[in-house]
């Protein structure tokens, strides 16, 4: 098995790491006209090779794994797997209004022709169900909350974990679960990217312990700054926000802070100053175990 990273900082190197690997080299670059230049620095002929690949900002990123899967096939490599931390484009999974891009289907099925296998971790999965629905590769969706959960369990004494949507019941209540503590899901309705409304009761008791809101996607930071502002009127203790992916879009970082929040962590799917929680075991152990169903 080799790995080749497709700029994800060190997240690559780490992975290929824990999985006792080589990191196959890859030069790149861009042409004065932005394109992307690629060139392999080995033979991948007859290897099992995991582009490990940091797909944000998305449309920028996804030309290089489709190029670098291709030249890899081409170059004779027996497997091409994509590992994608994030997994951008999961988000817009039905049409909202008519003549709507279902991106979560196409972007599956561009990903699905060009690489054999897919992993990811907590792909935002709602009305999708799973990533078999839209991938007609294997793909194994990894989950991060045992890893957020060990963090805020080793710095929160009294933790309340908060999760600010429906959706997010399922990544909650298995981190409460695992630090033995209690957990809530609150409501939240979007009209707009940066236009969101949660609302929610929290009980009296839980005045004395420590909010944690716990979500997969931190992007514009509006979801979580509304969660703050509830937790603020109901004289709630300041949360700190514990996510799994860290997009922090524009000046996110400054509106969370200003809400009040205490303190934020995140894994590292994503490069960003709060990142605490490392991927690279995880995603290791399951490139090792092989990865044939989605799951
Ligand atoms: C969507 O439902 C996700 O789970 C996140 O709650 C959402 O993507 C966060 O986005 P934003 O930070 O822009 O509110």
């Amino acid at each position: 098995m080799r790995i080749i990273d497709l700029h994800t900082g060190e997240l690559g190197a780490r992975i290929a790491a824990a999985a006792n690997c080589s990191l196959l080299p890859l030069e790149q670059r861009r042409f004065p006209d932005g394109e992307r230049y690629l060139r392999l620095r080995e033979d991948p002929r007859g290897e099992h090779v995991w582009i490990v690949a940091d797909l944000m900002p998305p449309d920028e990123t996804l030309m290089g794994v489709l190029l670098l899967a291709a030249t890899l096939r081409e170059q004779g490599a027996a497997q091409v797997g994509l590992v994608a931390p994030y997994l951008p484009y999961m988000r817009q999974d039905m049409a909202f209004h008519r003549g709507e891009c279902i991106s979560a289907r196409h972007m599956a099925a561009l990903l699905g022709a060009r690489v054999d296998a897919l992993v990811t971790v907590d792909a935002h999965l709602h009305r999708i169900g799973s990533l078999d629905e839209v991938f007609d590769i294997p793909a194994r969706n990894l989950s991060a909350a045992s890893l957020l959960a060990d963090a805020v369990g080793a710095d929160t004494a009294r933790p309340l974990l908060v999760g600010p949507d429906a959706e997010s019941a399922q990544w909650v209540s298995a981190a409460a679960e695992r630090i033995g503590c209690p957990w809530t899901v609150l409501e939240k309705v979007r009209s707009g990217d940066r236009s969101v409304r949660v609302s929610g009761t929290f009980r009296p008791e839980w005045k004395s312990l420590e909010p944690v809101l716990l979500d997969d996607v931190l992007s514009t930071g509006s979801t979580l700054v509304e969660a703050c502002s509830l937790l603020k009127a109901q004289g709630m203790r300041a949360p700190r926000v514990a996510v799994v992916h860290a997009i922090f879009a524009g000046d996110t970082e400054q509106r969370l802070r200003a809400a009040g929040v205490a303190g934020i962590l995140s894994c590292d799917s994503l490069p960003h100053p709060s990142n605490r929680v490392g991927l690279a075991e995880l995603i290791s152990s399951a490139l090792r175990e092989g990865v044939t169903a989605a799951g």
